[in-house]
């Protein structure tokens, strides 16, 4: 199990407490292995949506799941960086979220400037800067949302 932080251990705690004899309790898992980062979806530049798997796969498995990437990135100079409250949609744009295939994992790409305001394209595996509890994404400690369905 990955480190939580304090907040997102103690909704869970609370959470776990009232489904105790549902099952194993919510984990903290991988996002590129537990959410189906081929159908991402990258909205407005930094919503980002897509499904990933709960505890319930008896019925279906997954959830749709939304989470404002503005809580996770940052511009750093002009390189997207994994940063608590990063707002990085507020500089960069031509954002996209782009499944690679060969390492299993899905990249944020935009242009964001640097300290001279030129524009540099960078990209950040969403892998190292988020994290997967029961059908929903989050980083540091900010949940996504969660429906049964996504658009
Ligand atoms: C992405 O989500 C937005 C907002 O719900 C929706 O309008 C749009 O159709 C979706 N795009 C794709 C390709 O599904
Ligand atoms: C990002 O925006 C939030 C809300 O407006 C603000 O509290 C925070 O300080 C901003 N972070 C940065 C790095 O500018
Ligand atoms: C995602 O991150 C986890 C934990 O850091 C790592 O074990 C896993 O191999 C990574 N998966 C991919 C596809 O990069
Ligand atoms: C994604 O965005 C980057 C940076 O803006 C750009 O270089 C790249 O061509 C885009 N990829 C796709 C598939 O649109
Ligand atoms: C989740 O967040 C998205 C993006 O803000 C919003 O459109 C949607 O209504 C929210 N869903 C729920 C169930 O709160
Ligand atoms: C998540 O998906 C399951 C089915 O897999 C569904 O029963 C549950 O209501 C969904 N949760 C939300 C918040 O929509």
């Amino acid at each position: 199990m990955r480190f939580l932080p304090q907040a997102v251990s103690a909704s869970l705690a609370i959470f776990t407490m009232g489904r105790a004899n549902a099952g194993d309790p919510p984990q903290s898992q991988t996002f590129a292995e537990y959410c189906a980062v081929g159908g991402a979806n990258l909205t407005d530049q930094h919503w980002l949506g897509l499904y990933c798997r709960n505890h319930m796969v008896e019925i279906f498995g997954y959830n749709w799941t939304w989470i404002d990437l503005d809580f996770c990135v940052g511009n750093n100079g002009g390189q997207l960086a994994t940063m608590d409250n990063g707002n990085y949609s507020t500089s960069c744009n031509n954002c996209n979220a782009t499944h690679d295939f060969e390492k299993k994992t899905l990249f944020l790409s935009c242009a964001c400037p640097n300290d001279a305001q030129d524009y540099i394209m960078s990209s950040l595996d969403l892998n190292t800067t988020l994290y997967e509890i029961d059908g929903a994404a989050g980083c540091f400690n900010h949940m996504g949302n969660e429906t049964w369905r996504g658009p």
